[in-house]
């Protein structure tokens, strides 16, 4: 994309966020990232992850409210070194509220426990979308854009040291869009000045059973890459 068109883009993206949230209400500056800093008034209104769920209520601020069973926050450690984030969640994340809790989230789950020798409460995990979009479709702009502020605050409050996300959506959303996961895993980008680690989304490695061998491979390099960063040592293969 051109300069001119980016800018565009994000004008737009902007314009669509402040009408849908002037429309729902929301006041900006409420939102701590988007009070001043030293306004310690502004900043006691959302100043947790607790309170930001709060915040965010019973949210519908985007179309994907109709479809939903439970909105998926995310869950974690507030004090995680290391933050991952995905698409959206699935059938079973919206059953129970909870992220990467179907397939795609067991071997993201073995990836925390068995490669890196984490818990998953050692960690935190989100999406850049917190409710299901109907069959598991992309999430669409209009979505991203009325969610992704959440995602903003919850990266700013956790100040985790590395960022790993998964898959195209969260990689376009934190890194640039129109990019292909398979040309930026590997290396390191940034959002907010946090170090990004991109890799592959565990459902695109379900997909794609014949590449399997190839693809954990490369997400394994990618984990070690992470495991190096936050100085922590490998335990054992994926
Ligand atoms: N895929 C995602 O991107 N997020 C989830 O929470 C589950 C599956």
């Amino acid at each position: 994309m051109n300069p001119a068109s980016e800018l565009r883009d994000i004008a737009g993206q902007l314009k669509r966020l402040i009408i849908s949230n002037m429309e729902m209400g929301i006041d900006f500056s409420r939102l701590s990232s988007y009070a001043p800093k030293n306004s310690s008034e502004k900043q006691a209104h959302i100043d947790s992850l607790e309170d930001l769920r709060a915040f965010i209520g019973d949210c519908k601020r985007c179309k994907l409210w109709r479809g939903r069973s439970n909105l998926v926050f995310g869950e974690g450690s507030p004090n995680a070194r290391l933050v991952f984030v995905g698409e959206g969640p699935g059938h079973e994340e919206d059953q129970e509220g909870r992220p990467f809790v179907g397939e795609a989230g067991k071997m993201l789950t073995r990836i925390i426990e068995n490669a890196m020798g984490l818990k998953r409460k050692d960690v935190y995990i989100c999406n850049v979308v917190k409710c299901r979009p109907p069959n598991n479709r992309d999430p669409e702009r209009d979505e991203i854009d009325s969610c992704i502020p959440f995602l903003r605050e919850q990266i700013r409050m956790i100040k985790p040291e590395v960022i790993c996300v998964l898959g195209r959506i969260a990689c376009n959303e934190l890194i640039g869009r129109d990019l292909k996961i398979t040309q930026v895993r590997g290396k390191w980008h940034a959002y907010m000045d946090i170090p990004v680690m991109p890799t592959y989304h565990p459902a695109y490695i379900l997909r794609n059973p014949k590449r399997e061998r190839q693809l954990k491979g490369q997400v394994w390099d990618d984990i070690r890459a992470i495991m190096a960063r936050l100085g922590l040592e490998v335990k054992r293969d994926v």
